[in-house]
């Protein structure tokens, strides 16, 4: 696994904090964190508990306040394995309840701050005995390339009997209280029926017609979105506000930020991806850390491995999950541009998504340090935020002293979507009291 990557401070920086006497710490993420506390954050599987059911008369006694804005748990305090274990089962909220699902996980989180940074420490254990770092390829079936391995939710794998492969990921929202309810009721305010594996999912030709998601957007499915940017009190997928009033919400700081720490397509360049969710989930300005691995003109992949430096051009389906060897495609690193000649066989896989750090720029690339290790059974993600992007316009831009509104989930076991574990909204102190308090160091 690679090292974590901290960014050079010259001494002639260090030598200036000092002489205003501010502080003398240098920005690194603490270099012994068992002297951290740990709190152990409840994550639950959430099921379909949308935003809409959450306000209709099914969810008992509870629609109106929900609407009202009470906070989940006013009443739900320390319910998070009652309700997990209700939705595996799929007695309620799920369709499709998967064998041996976990009904919660337990989620270590430490954190601490510096003059510049958060940095949290956050471990987990997985289901399989294994790292989830494998995610869907190409594979060659003698004549193209088609994708193999969806997320255990879709219907390729529990109608078809395809198999399972995605990443696991690490997932961070952040407001600073410019969203209404996200204090109380979090997640569940970006999670609607219509989305991909909700009720009421909407059609893909509704999506291309709409003339905001479609037109403007170039989307062909629905993603996660804010109340605030639909026009009713239902919230429905299809019933959005302009793009201008849409932009001044944007402007006024309502949007919640989404980062994510990704096994297969960030971890492997030592980052997490940065966006935010609005009007949909969208990635933040800029270049992303992973791009997908598909030339369109071409109709082929756009690279494979580079046999020279990884001694493979592609894998099989027994290799994707051996671990002494890179699963990812590193564009700088370990890739070539694909060659159509290079004498394929039926089941050669290439990754379907590529990841580069050089290509990565602007406030899609911040969060440049965040590194996961998987060892005995359990992943130790280390994340390092920047307290101030310097991209306000997408990102919560945070301060020493200032309480701030998180949510954490964690995907594990080849899923995506929904069937993620979630935490109830909880608050985070920068060198303060709060739910969280990241230690001042
Ligand atoms: C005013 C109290 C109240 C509030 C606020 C509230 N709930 Fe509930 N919730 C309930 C009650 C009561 C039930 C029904 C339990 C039953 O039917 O046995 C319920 C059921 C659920 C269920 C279904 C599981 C089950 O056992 O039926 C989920 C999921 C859920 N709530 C999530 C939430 C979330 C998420 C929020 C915040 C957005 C929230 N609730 C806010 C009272 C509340």
């Amino acid at each position: 696994m690679r090292r974590q990557v901290i960014p050079a401070i010259g001494l002639c920086a260090g030598t200036l904090v000092a002489a205003f006497g501010v502080s003398t710490a240098q920005a690194e993420p603490p270099a012994d964190w068992s002297t951290i506390d740990a709190k152990t954050v409840t994550l639950f599987y959430p099921g379909q508990s949308s935003y809409q059911w959450l306000r209709s008369n099914e969810h008992k006694r509870a629609d109106r306040k929900t609407a009202e804005g009470d906070s989940c748990v006013s009443c739900h305090e320390g319910e998070e394995q009652e309700l997990g274990e209700v939705m595996v089962s799929g007695d309620r909220l799920e369709p499709h309840p998967i064998d041996g699902k976990q009904a919660t996980i337990d989620l270590a989180v430490q954190a601490a701050h510096d003059d510049e940074n958060l940095y949290l420490r956050v471990q987990w254990k997985t289901l399989n005995d294994f790292p989830g770092t494998a995610h869907p390829h190409w594979r060659f079936d003698g004549n193209e390339w088609k994708v193999i391995g969806w997320p255990r939710l879709h219907s390729k794998v529990w109608d078809e009997g395809q198999p399972a492969i995605y990443e696991d990921r690490f997932s961070i929202m952040v407001d600073d209280g410019s969203v209404p309810m996200f204090a109380e009721q979090g997640c569940w305010l970006t999670c609607h029926n219509g989305m991909r594996d909700m009720p009421e999912l909407a059609e893909t030709d509704a999506v291309r017609a709409h003339p905001l998601l479609g037109d403007a957007l170039g989307k062909k499915d629905v993603r996660k979105y804010l109340p605030s940017t639909r026009n009713d009190d239902e919230s429905i997928w299809d019933d959005t506000k302009t793009e201008e009033e849409i932009a001044e919400i944007k402007a006024m700081s309502g949007f919640v930020d989404l980062m994510q720490w990704r096994a297969h397509r960030s971890n492997p360049v030592g980052m997490a991806d940065d966006g935010y969710v609005l009007e949909y989930r969208l990635t933040d300005a800029g270049k992303n850390v992973f791009g997908t691995n598909w030339d369109k003109e071409a109709n082929q992949p756009k690279y494979m491995f580079d046999e020279a430096k990884v001694g493979f051009k592609s894998r099989t389906m027994d290799e994707i999950r051996d671990f002494s060897q890179p699963s990812s495609l590193i564009a700088e690193e370990n890739a070539v541009a694909f060659d159509p000649d290079a004498g394929w066989a039926e089941g050669d896989m290439i990754p379907e998504y590529f990841v580069t750090r050089a290509s990565a720029e602007g406030s899609a690339a911040d969060n440049s340090a965040a590194t996961g290790t998987w060892e005995d059974g359990m992943w130790t993600v280390l994340f390092t935020r920047k307290l101030d992007t310097g991209h306000p316009e997408d990102d919560k831009i945070m301060e020493v002293g200032g309480v701030y509104d998180f949510n954490f989930a964690v995907h594990d076991d080849n899923i995506t979507t929904r069937g993620h574990h979630v935490s109830f909204p909880l608050t985070l102190g920068i060198g303060t009291d709060a739910d969280i308090t990241a230690v001042t160091q």
